[in-house]
């Protein structure tokens, strides 16, 4: 039968399947029944930087005491940490699959201190979820490139367990940003996150909330991105997230060059027992075609291993604007 071993920064998984950062991952108990499920490691739910701010600034706002926005503000923040922490020592303590910590964050300031104490609680790694939208006319690309590698200059210089990057595609130059990334030696990169969007309801002439949860076609931007990043790329590792709703998701971002593959969406569409289903079909699929080990098919289709290269590059639909008419 396939073996589904694999390593993703330097970490022993028994199958490439990862539960990636959400409401699922932000209990042991949780994390405890993803790992009976099957999961290879979990991503716990990200610190949001900005939360930890936001929910001071609400405190600071409500008291009575203006001497108290000090205390207040570093009241919270412990707090939302210390849980934090607490969380990542209970799922360490209660799962032997590896639990990677997550950081939302959008800039090196105050928060780089609580990646140490991410450490120290245990995190086997830890991922950092950055999405910075830039929404000035007067600066360009490259300062804000340089904001993200501010900040993993910073937790690079602060921690010894591998590091992660889970970005978005709005980037000019991908393969340059996760040189870049590289180059300041970083373990992982995480392709492509998804983001809550604001929508327009024409009704209530009110902004509401887009689908919070991706389809099967979702896969596409991370698919092309992660094929002709693998062809590119020296030691960074590369984790798949975005339109993983099966098994053939998975095989697909294998074959493309990723060394795992995060879900989310299909846990919270159906249920956790899902990842089972999905481990089985790879298996069986890895059986009918006699690959024995991950190794075998990864990268098979990728940028440079297929002969076709240019299906990557093809990003017009000039041929099939004249078949359809
Ligand atoms: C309810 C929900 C909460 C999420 N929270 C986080 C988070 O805290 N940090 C993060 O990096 N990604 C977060 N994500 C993004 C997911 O980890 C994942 O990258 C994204 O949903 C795409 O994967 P999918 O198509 O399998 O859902 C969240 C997604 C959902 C649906």
């Amino acid at each position: 039968m396939a073996n589904l071993e694999t390593t993703y920064l330097g970490l022993k998984l028994k199958n490439p399947i990862i539960v990636s950062s959400s409401g699922l991952t932000n209990s042991a108990d949780k994390i405890k029944k993803l790992e009976q499920a099957g999961a290879g490691a979990v991503v716990m739910k990200s610190l949001f930087e900005e939360q930890i701010n936001h929910e001071a600034g609400r405190m600071i706002d409500e008291s009575e005491y203006p001497e108290a926005e000090e205390y207040i503000y570093n009241y919270v923040k412990e707090n939302s940490v210390s849980e934090y922490l607490k969380t990542i020592k209970e799922a360490k303590a209660a799962v032997k699959i590896p639990v990677i910590a997550s950081i939302n964050c959008a800039s090196a300031k105050d928060w780089t201190g609580f990646a140490k104490e991410i450490q120290e609680a245990g995190a086997d790694a830890l991922e950092l979820n950055m999405h910075i939208i830039p929404v000035t006319k007067s600066r360009g690309p490259v300062e804000f490139e340089q904001l993200y590698f501010d900040i993993v200059e910073k937790v690079k210089s602060l921690i010894s367990i591998p590091v992660a990057v889970k970005i978005s595609y709005h980037f000019s130059n991908i393969l340059n940003f996760v040189h870049q990334l590289e180059a300041r030696k970083v373990e992982g990169v995480v392709l492509f996150n998804r983001f809550y969007e604001p929508d327009i309801n024409i009704d209530t002439l009110k902004f509401s909330t887009s689908k919070i949860f991706s389809t099967p076609d979702d896969i596409r931007h991370s698919l092309r991105w992660i094929g002709i990043l693998n062809s590119f790329k020296n030691r960074i590792e590369v984790s798949a997230t975005t339109g993983i709703h099966s098994a053939e998701g998975v095989i697909k971002m294998l074959l493309a060059g990723a060394e795992t593959t995060q879900i989310c969406s299909i846990l919270y569409k159906n249920d956790i027992n899902e990842i089972g289903v999905i481990l089985d079909e790879l298996t069986k699929w890895m059986d009918e075609k006699s690959f024995e080990k991950i190794g075998d098919f990864r990268g098979l289709l990728s940028y440079k291993s297929t002969k076709h290269p240019a299906v990557y590059e093809r990003a017009q639909f000039m041929k099939y604007f004249s078949k359809v008419e």
